[in-house]
């Protein structure tokens, strides 16, 4: 299920997944070629344009801004992990890369570089994880230059269903209030907003930035989507189902701190492990299952 989960244990396990999600959704995305071209309209991209991607992570983002504009660009990544930093060099020389994109360690409260340098200073799934994301924003736009665009790609969360289980409305019900309360139970326990998409606009202009534009992408899930590779559906399911075990203590205890009962979390999670595992051991029920689950993104853009 398309879950922000918040971590996970086995590094092994982890280098895997993330190498092979990377590649997942570059194929979930090329399904959907209409996506790229809202990115780069919604952003303005152009040749020649100077760019910040913070909190880049290993720089699949980074990388994909960069696919998206022809010619020449300089695209500066900044990321609090050094080994993130290390990664993110390393894909980047491997895709060839390197001649437009370079990566600083450093603080989205604090970012290393010059005032008013870029003309977009970006974050994808980024603010979602900071206790202060106005700071955040301020500091993005001390970074662009004067007219330049401030822009982030969050979770959001809307009145529209997440998740549809076939004939089964008291499930769906159920999944639907569990899914809210981990979000609120995030929000108790740690101070972070995994719904921060929604008040995007709000602090965008908290932080002074104006012609602020909003738009919305829903990923859609549907493991019998002829469009998507039966591995890469089968990966998936298996990635979900390992995390699953391996956060459920974490996620029981936000989704209780959001206001779900136990009998009611133990349910879901019961239900969820096995329509994952029945999926799994057959094929046939994988390619034909109608379960249809949503997660959507707010992009946010706003100019200096
Ligand atoms: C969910 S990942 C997103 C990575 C990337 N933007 C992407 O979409 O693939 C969040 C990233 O934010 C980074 N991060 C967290 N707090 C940060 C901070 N205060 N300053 C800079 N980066 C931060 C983490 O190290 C992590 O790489």
């Amino acid at each position: 299920m398309p879950r922000k989960k918040a971590g996970i244990s086995s590094h092994a396990f982890r280098v895997r997944y993330l190498r092979r999600s990377r590649e997942i959704y570059r194929r979930f995305l090329e399904t959907k070629p209409w996506i790229k071209q809202m990115h780069s309209t919604f952003l303005g991209l152009k040749p020649g344009m100077k760019i910040v991607d913070v909190g880049c992570g290993t720089g699949d983002f980074t990388r994909y801004l960069a696919s998206l504009i022809s010619g020449k660009c300089a695209i500066i990544g900044v990321d609090i992990r050094a080994a993130n930093i290390r990664t993110a060099e390393k894909q980047t020389k491997k895709e060839g890369l390197a001649g437009k994109i370079t990566f600083r360690k450093g603080d989205a409260y604090n970012i290393p570089v010059e005032d008013g340098w870029a003309d977009l200073v970006c974050c994808r799934t980024l603010l979602m994880h900071l206790t202060d994301p106005l700071k955040a924003i301020r500091e993005m736009s001390r970074v662009a230059r004067k007219g330049g665009t401030v822009a982030a790609f969050e979770r959001g969360r809307f009145p529209d269903f997440p998740i549809y289980v076939p004939n089964d409305e008291r499930l769906t019900k159920l999944a639907i209030r569990i899914s809210e309360s981990y979000v609120d139970g995030v929000r108790k326990l740690e101070r972070k907003h995994f719904d921060i998409g929604n008040r995007l606009p709000t602090i965008f202009h908290e932080a002074g930035l104006r012609g602020i534009m909003a738009e919305y992408q829903a990923d859609t899930y549907l493991t019998s989507d002829p469009r998507r590779r039966l591995e890469d559906v089968r990966d998936e399911l298996v990635f979900y189902l390992a995390t699953l075990k391996e956060t459920k203590n974490l996620d029981v205890k936000a989704m209780l701190a959001g206001g779900a009962s136990r009998k009611n979390v133990n349910q879901y999670n019961a239900w969820l492990e096995k329509w994952m595992k029945n999926l799994l051991d057959d094929n046939d029920k994988l390619r034909n299952d109608t379960t249809f689950s949503a997660g959507g993104m707010v992009l946010a853009a706003g100019r200096k």
